[in-house]
């Protein structure tokens, strides 16, 4: 039996209900994480994933032993990550001795045998079932009854990976990312069988190896695989209706502070692995249509279009490099200030910003004693013309609901909302999409434009479409996030921590919801739902009762 359920059976006779659980859990865990902070650890897959693996294991001093079923693989991978430590020793960033040790505690083995005396294993190889299953068979019978076994799947349940163990509570999941030495998260993943002190003791062996870790339960896509579908899928959605060109739908999302826009992000991950992951998630989920994977993405993955490595995806790419700089979309443009009197609209966060953002350009407004809207109302040759800020209704929607044909709206600044240092500081460059109503005269694109420079932005014109680029991007990552916690897979910090650390989000989908609305977030989806009509923009109960709970105050 593992050590962590030894403890729990002995100590839930001793304590009475309430408190017994968290006793029993922490004592548990210690006893766990004493005995794997110096267990010999076995590596199994010596591919991308293990050959890292067996290097933060070896690093944070662990005995390490390295197998793959391929003959002289083990033996290459060691090969490659001393040419590779070696190179870091050159440029001065590692210290000679340190990399000696480390790889002087890596051992290459040609069967697993030479490794039954492993106290944890970590399982990083091919991504198939039977396969593993078969694995976890073989090492039952030659590891010791407590040794832990973790598995770095990245779609295969762990619940299901643990039936027929003999012993299914000593498997985990540990869900490293790749770059494994760089990525500092790992999820930490219990399917029904894990034995719940030994995913703690995990996690804080984790920590010992340089990792934040964070705990999910075993549902399809885990944390991060999960909650970043819909970066990809409104992304494509929007391509696939021909509302925006991809370098402009990039400058977009990068306008909302992250790093690589989601195209750019598709070409570097590649096509097919893309596809693949959503394709999972989306059975794994019964075909739930909220994971429906799209025609634009099957199509390059038909052409064989995969992105960078194939030099050809929504960019083309020579040697590895794209051919037109990312920023090419975003122009450079003076300000115009030629708006007449300006009305604010509104209260919060927006509406702050653009009061900031008047101020910082000298622009002098009033504000409207009471509105249901935030954004300006323009004066002089725009004679009253409203640029708003998008509820989720395309301009032309809210035209059509009167009083005013004039409009115009514009994309969520998400990156700018409730920091006060940053929103009056404009940095050039930063692309926010717009749109303009069907019934509104000729040059109210130019207009609107005109005055989204005068507030520091880049402007970028984008079809008249629901949610527009940014807000319903960010809109349904919250939503997919306030359902992964609703349905008990991870912590709001959790989420936060695994989107910034797994996949380089400049905020949490928490942090995000803290700065904006989540009636604000509800009413871009139903906005979205309304249009598209489907499965896939159903509002999450999570977030419906943020929404109560913020308004009951
Ligand atoms: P890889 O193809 O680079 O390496 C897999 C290695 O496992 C190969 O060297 C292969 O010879 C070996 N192997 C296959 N069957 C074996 C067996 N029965 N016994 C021993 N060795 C065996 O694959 P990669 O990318 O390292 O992925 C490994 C695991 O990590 C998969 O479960 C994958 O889903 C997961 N993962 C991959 C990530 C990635 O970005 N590549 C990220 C997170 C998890």
């Amino acid at each position: 039996m593992v050590p962590a359920l030894r403890d729990l059976a002995q100590g839930a006779t001793l304590k009475t209900e309430g408190r017994l659980h968290l006793e029993t859990h922490e004592a548990a865990a210690d006893m766990t994480i004493d005995s794997l902070k110096s267990a010999p650890v076995l590596v199994i897959g010596a591919g991308i994933m293990g050959a890292g693996i067996a290097q933060v294991a070896a690093q944070a001093g662990h005995a390490v032993k390295l197998f793959d079923a391929r003959d002289g693989a083990a033996a290459q991978a060691k090969g490659k990550l001393a040419d590779s430590l070696a190179g870091l020793v050159a440029k001065g960033k590692l210290d000679a001795a340190a990399v000696d040790a480390t790889l002087a505690r890596i051992t290459p083995v040609a069967t697993l045998r030479e490794a039954a005396d492993a106290r944890l294993v970590v399982e990083a190889i091919v991504e198939q079932l039977a396969t593993k299953r078969a694995l976890f068979a073989e090492l039952e019978s030659l590891l010791s009854d407590d040794a832990v076994i973790a598995t770095n799947t990245s779609s295969i349940s762990v619940t299901a990976l643990a039936n027929g163990m003999a012993h299914p509570a000593r498997l985990v999941g540990m869900h490293f990312f790749n770059p494994v030495p760089l990525m500092k998260l790992v999820e930490v993943v219990s399917g029904l069988h894990t034995d719940a002190g030994l995913a703690d003791a995990i996690f804080e062996l984790s920590k010992t190896w340089g990792k934040v870790p964070v705990h999910a339960r075993s549902t399809p896509g885990f944390i991060v695989n999960r909650i970043a579908r819909p970066y990809y899928a409104e992304a494509l959605a929007l391509l696939g209706e021909r509302a925006i060109e991809p370098a402009a739908l990039d400058a977009c999302l990068r306008g909302a502070g992250f790093r690589m826009g989601p195209c750019e992000l598709m070409d570097l991950i590649g096509h097919d692995t893309n596809f693949a992951v959503t394709n999972s998630v989306y059975e794994a989920n019964f075909f739930d249509k909220r994971y429906v994977p799209s025609l634009v993405q099957r199509e390059m993955v038909d052409g064989g279009l995969f992105g960078r490595k194939t030099g050809r995806g929504f960019f083309t790419y020579v040697a590895g490099k794209p051919m037109v700089s990312a920023d090419a979309a975003v122009g450079e443009a003076p300000a115009d200030a030629s708006l007449g009197n300006i009305v604010l609209h509104g209260r919060g966060p927006c509406a702050e910003l653009l009061a900031a953002r008047l101020t910082a350009a000298g622009l002098g407004f009033d504000r409207a004693a009471q509105s249901g809207w935030t954004g300006l109302t323009l004066g002089g040759a725009a004679a009253g013309a409203a640029l708003r800020l998008t509820d989720g209704r395309s301009a032309s929607q809210v035209a059509a609901a009167g009083p005013q044909r004039e409009v115009a709206v514009f994309d969520l600044p998400i990156a700018w909302l409730g920091v006060a240092q940053r929103a009056a500081a404009t940095v050039p460059g930063v692309a926010l999409a717009f749109s303009v109503a069907a019934q509104a005269r000729a040059d109210l694109s130019e207009i609107a434009a005109g005055a989204l420079r005068a507030l520091g932005f880049a402007p970028q014109p984008v079809a008249d479409t629901p949610g527009l680029v940014v807000a319903r991007s960010v809109a349904m990552l919250i939503n997919e996030a306030a359902d992964a916690v609703q349905q008990g897979v991870c912590t709001p910090d959790g989420a936060d921590a695994a989107m910034k650390l797994g996949v380089n989000y400049p905020d949490g989908p928490f942090e995000w919801l803290a700065r904006w609305d989540a009636s604000a977030a509800i009413d871009v989806i139903e906005a979205l739902d309304a249009c598209y009509r489907g499965e896939r923009y159903r509002v999450s109960p999570w977030l419906r009762q943020a929404a109560w709970r913020a308004a009951g105050v």
